[in-house]
C-alpha cells in the first residue's frame, strides 16, 4: 500500500481510481451481480484510516480525544476503523451511543451533545459510564440529576457553552451564535454550576463548546476555544476540578472551491492557546465529523437520460436529493464528474427523478455525449445519514474499499421493501 496513491484521483487515462484501482472495475462487476445497483456511496476505509491516524499522530503526548461527529457518517464499517485507530465518539442519540459501542469505541471517550436527550437517551448514557453528557441547558441538568438519582449512581457531565461567535458558513450550519438553540448562554452559566454543585449525583467534568461547520480558517474556532478557556479558568478558579476542555469540531473541507486548514492545523492551534492559557494538564477533546470522512466517500450515479433544448442541457441521473440532500439544504456543491472520462466542456446541469425543484446538483462539465456512471465527489460525509425514501426510492447502497478491493456491501432495502412497508402502513 505504501507505494501507492491513496485516495480517489483521476489516471492519465481520464478514469477515476480509488488507491490506484480503476472505480469502474471496483463497482462495476457488483451492479452487475445486482449485489448493488446505483446509486451507491462508495467509500475509501484506507484514506479515512490514514486520515485518523494522521489525526490522532498530530497531538503528540497531549492528553486528548478525537470525539469523531458520528452524525457525520455512522456506517458500523467506518466507525469501527475510527475505533481501531483509537478515536472516541460524540454522539447525538442513544442509537449513535449504541453504534459507537457496539463498534469497539470505550465508554470513557465517548460524549453526548444535544438539546433535547430523552430521559432513556440520559439513561443508557449513565449507564455506560461515559465520558460526559455535554448539558445544553440549566433544565437538561435537572432532567439529568433525576435521572442519575433515580438509577442511584453518579452522572458525568460537561457543560456545552454557546460561545456567542458566527462564523462565514451556511445559516443551517451555524451553532454558536447568540440566537442558536445550542449551549448554555455565558449569563446563565453561574446559576448552571450553582445547580451541578447542589446535586452530588452529579460530577461536572468539562466544558465544550460547537461553533458551527464547514470552518475555512482557525480563528472562529480560537475565538470560540478562547471561550471555553476562560469559562474553565473560572472554574478552576472556584476550587473545582475540571478533565477536559472541549473546543469542538466543524474543521471545512474542500468540495472544489479551495482547500481548508488541515484537521492537523486547528489541533495545533488549540494546543497552543492551551498552553498559553496554562491549561495543557486537561484533556483535549475535539468533536471532527465532517473532516475525517467527506473526502472518502463519492455517491455513484448512473446517468437515465438527457434533455436538451434551446437554452439549456440537462442530465438526468438516479440519485436525487433523497440520497443526497446537501445541495438542496445547504447550497452545496458537490463535483459531478463521469466516471471514466475527466471534466470537458460543455457543461449540463445535473439533476435528479425527485419531483421538487430543489433536486438539482448545479453545472459540470460532463463532455459532449455522457453516458454511463457518474460520481459526486466528497459524499463520505452528511450524505448517506441524511437520505430519504422520498417518492418511493429506496436508500442507496454503500460499498467499502479497501487495499483496492471491495470488503462489505450493505445494500439497498430495495423498492420491493418499500412497497410492502407502505402497503402495510
Ligand atoms: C456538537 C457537534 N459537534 C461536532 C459536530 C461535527 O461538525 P463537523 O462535521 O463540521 O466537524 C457537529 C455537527 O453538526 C455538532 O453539532
Amino acid at each position: 500500500m505504501a507505494d501507492r496513491e491513496l485516495g480517489f484521483r483521476r489516471n492519465a487515462q481520464g478514469l477515476l481510481t480509488l488507491s490506484g484501482t480503476p472505480l469502474g472495475a471496483l463497482v462495476t462487476p457488483l451492479f452487475e451481480a445486482s449485489r448493488s445497483g446505483t446509486p451507491a456511496y462508495v467509500y475509501d476505509l484506507d484514506g479515512l484510516d490514514a486520515g485518523a491516524r494522521a489525526l490522532e499522530t498530530s497531538f503528540g503526548s497531549a492528553p486528548h480525544v478525537t470525539a469523531y461527529a458520528v452524525k457525520a457518517n455512522s456506517a458500523g464499517t467506518i466507525v469501527r476503523t475510527f475505533a481501531r485507530a483509537g478515536t472516541g465518539a460524540d454522539v447525538v442519540s442513544g442509537a449513535e451511543l449504541e453504534v459507537a459501542l457496539g463498534a469497539g469505541i470505550e465508554p470513557r471517550k465517548i460524549v453526548m451533545s444535544g438539546v433535547a436527550k430523552t430521559d432513556a437517551e440520559l439513561d443508557l448514557a449513565i449507564a455506560r459510564d461515559i465520558l460526559a453528557v455535554q448539558v445544553e441547558s440549566i433544565e437538561e441538568i435537572g432532567r439529568l440529576a433525576a435521572r442519575a438519582r433515580a438509577a442511584g449512581k453518579r452522572a458525568r457531565l460537561g457543560v456545552r457553552v454557546k460561545p456567542g461567535v458566527s462564523i462565514d458558513s451556511h445559516a443551517h450550519i451555524a451553532t454558536g451564535h447568540d440566537a442558536a438553540k445550542f449551549g448554555v448562554a455565558k449569563t446563565d452559566l453561574g446559576a448552571a454550576w450553582e445547580y451541578v454543585d447542589r446535586h452530588p449525583e452529579l460530577s461536572a467534568v468539562g466544558v465544550s463548546s460547537h461553533v458551527g461547520s464547514m470552518l475555512r480558517e482557525v480563528d472562529p474556532y480560537l475565538a470560540t476555544a478562547r471561550v471555553v478557556c476562560e469559562v474553565v479558568k473560572a472554574r478552576l478558579a472556584g476550587g473545582h476540578a475540571l478533565e477536559y476542555a472541549d473546543f469542538g469540531g466543524g474543521y471545512g473541507i474542500d468540495y472544489g472551491g479551495g482547500a481548508a486548514p488541515a484537521p492537523s492545523a486547528f489541533v495545533g492551534a488549540a494546543l497552543e492557546l492551551l498552553r498559553s492559557e496554562g491549561l495543557s494538564a486537561l484533556k483535549l477533546v475535539i468533536e471532527p465529523g465532517r473532516s475525517l470522512v467527506g473526502p472518502f466517500g463519492v455517491l455513484v450515479a448512473r446517468i437515465v437520460q438527457t434533455k436538451e433544448s434551446a437554452e439549456r442541457r440537462w442530465l438526468m441521473i438516479d440519485a436525487g436529493m433523497n440520497d443526497l440532500i446537501r445541495p438542496a439544504l445547504y447550497g452545496a456543491k458537490h463535483r459531478v464528474e463521469l466516471l471514466d472520462a475527466a471534466p470537458a466542456d460543455p457543461e449540463w446541469r445535473v439533476v435528479g427523478p425527485v419531483c421538487e425543484s430543489s433536486d438539482d446538483f448545479g453545472a459540470h462539465p460532463l463532455g459532449r455525449a455522457p453516458s454511463g456512471l457518474v460520481v459526486l465527489r466528497d459524499a463520505g460525509a452528511y450524505g448517506f445519514v441524511l437520505a430519504s425514501e422520498y417518492n418511493g426510492r429506496p436508500l442507496p447502497a454503500e460499498v467499502f474499499v479497501k487495499d483496492g478491493r471491495v470488503v462489505h456491501v450493505s445494500a439497498s432495502p430495495g423498492r420491493e421493501s418499500w412497497v410492502a412497508r407502505r402497503l402495510q402502513a
